[in-house]
Parts: structure tokens; C-alpha cells; sequence
């Protein structure tokens, strides 16, 4: 009866066009257009736009985050290290939202979730910061009881949980080390949606690994890039972004019928 009366919560798609950027830096010059692209996909149906402009500005660049704020017609995440260029950056370009993400020169990615605990001080200052800007501030966290605890602590509106393990086991086949992780965080969006945390979760997402998450009620939010962009390659941008809404609304869906 209540699961008949407790409406679902929707879940929103962000699409990351990093690597766009990521082709368009092969070459020079300034195609493929990552604002293009971004306005394909909000036409396609995103929910908003995520751009990570890494220090080294491996994809994204300072003008692509400039000209994403001032076009795209939907809510853009500025993806970012907690330094300090970067948060006078998004002090300045004051987008919907700011993920805050460790990083590191030799990684190919974001590997690991943000360290909440020993960012100390300093994280809960930029934070703050950020929030009193008006910016939505999420952490990129691994479903880590302590972690999203701090999270919470230091006032972050939002965690994203890393996926990026789960969605390498299952794709290498190990399926008991997936079913663990994916347990963890099922547990970890239930405990930060607990302590008023918005929850999201992304990387390494594809359609399948996109349809069994959004079945974690606590979720509201995917960010996905990487897979999009080269399924694009494929069958278009447009037709990649609808099929993955598609498998969300169908992971979503299992809840309806619970
Ligand atoms: N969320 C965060 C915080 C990320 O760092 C990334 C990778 O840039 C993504 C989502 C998207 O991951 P992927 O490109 O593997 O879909």
C-alpha cells in the first residue's frame, strides 16, 4: 500500500562532456565542440551538463567552462579540485553546482573518492566558501560510512558516489566483488540521504550499470560521460542519451512495482 502512495523520486541524467574535448585536444584546433555537444544533450533530454577542468586541462579549458555557463540552457556542474584557482574560478563563473573531486597528475581519471576526513580544515573552508556563493556543493565520495558522515559535517548539500569500482568489476566478471560493492552503496545512499545529503552517483556508468543503480531510491542524480560520449560515436549523441534515460526510467521503474 504505501509503496502504491509514496511517489517516486525522478532521477536526473548529467551528461559529462569531458571528452569531447578530450577528441578535440587530439588534434587542435576547435572541433568536435564540447559547448555543442552540451546543447545536444540538453536537447536530447539531460537534465544539466557536468565539465571537469582538470589542472593540467587535459579536455576541458578555462573557455569551454565560460562558454558553457553562458549557453547551455540547463544547470551546469563545474567538476573541480578543491584548490584554490579552481574555487576563484567557479567564485567567478558561479555555476548551479560544484563537484569537488581529488585529483592527480598520472591518474587516466578520477580514481578514488575525495578524502572528506583529511581535507580538514581547509575542504570545510572551501566548502563553506562555495555554499555561501549560492553554488551547490557535492563531494565525489566512495561509499564510505565515514566519509559521508564528515560530508554532511562540514555542510555539503550533496554526495556523489563513485561507482567507478562497481562498474569495473562487473565488467570484468567478478561478480561477488560487484555484488559487495554495489551493496555498499545501496548502504551509503541510504545512510547520506538519512542525514539530508542529496545523493548522485557516477562513473564508469553505462546502460546496464545505469539501470540496476537507478533502482537505489535514494539516488537522484547520474552523471555520466565517457560511455555516452563514445556509444556517440556509434549511433549519435541524441540516440545514446535516449536509450540511457530509457534504462534509467526502466531500473526507476522496478520500484513502481515493488
Ligand atoms: N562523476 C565524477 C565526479 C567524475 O569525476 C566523472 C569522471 O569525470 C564522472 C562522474 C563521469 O564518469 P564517466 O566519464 O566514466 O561516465
Amino acid at each position: 500500500m504505501s509503496a502504491i502512495l509514496t511517489p517516486i523520486p525522478p532521477l536526473r541524467l548529467g551528461v559529462n562532456v569531458d571528452h569531447v574535448a578530450t577528441v578535440r585536444n587530439a588534434r587542435g584546433g576547435a572541433l568536435p565542440d564540447p559547448v555543442r555537444a552540451a546543447l545536444l544533450a540538453a536537447a536530447a533530454g539531460a537534465d544539466g551538463i557536468t565539465a571537469h577542468l582538470r589542472e593540467d586541462r587535459r579536455h576541458i579549458r578555462d573557455a569551454d567552462m565560460r562558454r558553457l555557463r553562458a549557453e547551455i540552457p540547463v544547470p551546469l556542474n563545474f567538476e573541480m579540485a578543491a584548490t584554490e584557482e579552481m574555487t576563484a574560478l567557479a567564485l567567478e563563473l558561479r555555476p548551479h553546482a560544484c563537484c569537488l573531486v581529488p585529483e592527480r597528475r598520472e591518474e587516466r581519471t578520477t580514481e578514488g573518492g575525495l578524502d572528506v576526513i583529511g581535507g580538514g580544515i581547509e575542504l570545510a573552508h572551501r566548502v563553506e566558501t562555495l555554499a555561501a556563493a549560492g553554488i551547490r556543493v557535492s563531494l565525489f565520495v566512495a561509499p564510505d560510512a565515514e566519509q559521508i558522515a564528515r560530508s554532511a559535517d562540514i555542510g555539503a548539500a550533496v554526495v556523489e558516489l563513485h561507482t567507478g569500482a562497481w562498474c569495473e568489476w562487473l565488467a570484468e566478471g567478478r561478480a561477488a566483488e560487484a555484488h559487495e560493492e554495489f551493496a555498499r552503496l545501496a548502504q551509503a545512499a541510504t545512510q547520506a540521504a538519512a542525514l539530508g545529503l542529496e545523493v548522485h552517483a557516477g562513473h564508469g556508468l553505462d546502460y546496464a550499470s545505469a539501470q540496476e543503480i537507478a533502482a537505489l531510491v535514494e539516488i537522484r542524480e547520474l552523471n555520466i560521460g565517457h560511455f555516452l560520449i563514445g556509444e556517440a560515436m556509434f549511433e549519435g549523441l541524441e540516440t545514446a542519451i535516449r536509450r540511457m534515460r530509457h534504462a534509467m526510467a526502466h531500473g526507476r521503474a522496478v520500484l513502481r512495482a515493488a
